[in-house]
């Protein structure tokens, strides 16, 4: 064997050695994911979950889609910067939930703003048939035949149609409003952008400024407490598809009524509970996100525009609505959502064209 020929057997070895070195980083990275099955086991996932394995999560399609951030072995490679689908106002499902006394009242006024903006996405929770609704917004209208009475078990009703229609969706985010919330739908679309749908996310407005206390009754016999932040429902609230599909074992096909029943907790407690105790995932606190339970004339005017969810007082508090001017009086629009809809969009046609008031 002469010199030469030894040059290369060295080389060759080394050579294997590397490609030895790089299939061994490989091998994880091509396992088939263990996250991918749709309904996971019904116990409380460690905390893991928030940031399932990522060599295991690996997947092609992930990366086609942008699931999930880069890997260390994508970050080796250079690839850190993949491009991502951007989020597209189709990928969420937004429930609006109402009953049939507010379908005059309060949806009309929702219809001529925002939802106009987001016809295709947004689905009406109700609990009568109402032909005149029907014919406005077709399959987007779904009747719960859940009770109309304004009681825990009529709301977690509703909460369990619209948790079951949004899985069937496929849709990559789920939108819980009220009827008398303003969806700014561009800042929806920006705040779910920062996200990622196929973690664990839970975003919201905390209706309490420490988390909630109740008797863990679906764990234990209720002996012991837990205590869970939840996101108020009447400020609107977000899950992930990653996160609603864990939730499956205690909130879908009526599971989430039996839950709500075991903790005697109204629907957004039941929500926050599942996710908080059961799953131990953490509300993402967001403070974009309003409700009529706060006072809203205290919110910055130059900052309304921006904001995610709106909302407006009832009959109690007429006066409880966010200070904006422009377009139309108080006694015109006392709920400020078309003059808040004229400032967002002033090519509409019912809004006042430029330098007519
Ligand atoms: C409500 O009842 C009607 C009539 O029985 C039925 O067609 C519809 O599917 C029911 N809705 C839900 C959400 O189950």
């Amino acid at each position: 064997m002469h010199v030469s020929s030894m040059g290369v057997s060295k080389f060759c070895f080394l050579f294997s050695l590397a490609l030895c070195a790089l299939l061994l980083l490989l091998i994880p990275a091509l396992q088939p994911s263990q996250h991918q099955g749709d309904l996971p086991q019904p116990r409380a996932h460690t905390k893991p979950a928030r940031h399932p394995g990522q060599w295991e999560a690996y997947r092609l399609s992930d990366r086609a889609e942008g699931g999930l951030p880069p890997t260390e072995l994508e970050l080796w490679w250079g690839l850190g910067s993949r491009s991502r689908t951007p989020l597209e106002l189709k990928d969420i499902f937004i429930a609006v939930k109402t009953t049939r006394k507010y379908h005059k009242s309060r949806l009309d006024l929702l219809f001529q703003t925002w939802v106009s903006k987001a016809k295709e996405q947004t689905f009406i929770f109700t609990d009568g048939e109402d032909q005149e609704l029907r014919r406005r917004a077709g399959a987007n209208v779904v009747n719960t035949n859940c009770s109309a009475a304004h009681t825990r078990q009529a709301l977690c009703c509703k909460m369990s149609v619209e948790y079951d229609k949004f899985i069937e969706s496929q849709r990559k985010w789920f939108c819980h409003m009220d009827d008398d919330n303003y969806v700014i739908v561009p800042s929806l679309l920006k705040l779910l952008s920062s996200f990622q749908h196929t973690q664990d996310v839970y975003l919201g407005r905390p209706s309490l400024d420490h988390p909630i206390e109740a008797a863990e009754r679906v764990k234990s016999d209720g002996s012991v407490s837990v205590k869970f932040w939840f996101a108020t429902g009447g400020a609107g609230f977000c899950i992930s598809r990653g996160l609603a599909l864990k939730m499956s074992p205690w909130a879908s096909l009526g599971n989430f009524i039996s839950t709500a029943e075991k903790i005697r907790l109204p629907d957004d407690c039941t929500i926050g509970y599942i996710i908080e105790a059961l799953l131990e995932v953490t509300l993402t606190h967001t403070h974009l996100f309003h409700s009529h339970l706060e006072n809203l004339q205290r919110l910055p005017t130059d900052t309304v525009l921006e904001q995610v969810t709106l909302s407006y007082g009832g009959f109690e508090n007429r006066r409880n609505v966010v200070s904006i001017g422009g377009a139309f009086s108080l006694v015109e629009d006392p709920s400020r959502f078309k003059t808040v809809h004229c400032l967002l969009y002033p090519e509409t046609d019912w809004c006042p064209s430029k330098g007519h008031h």
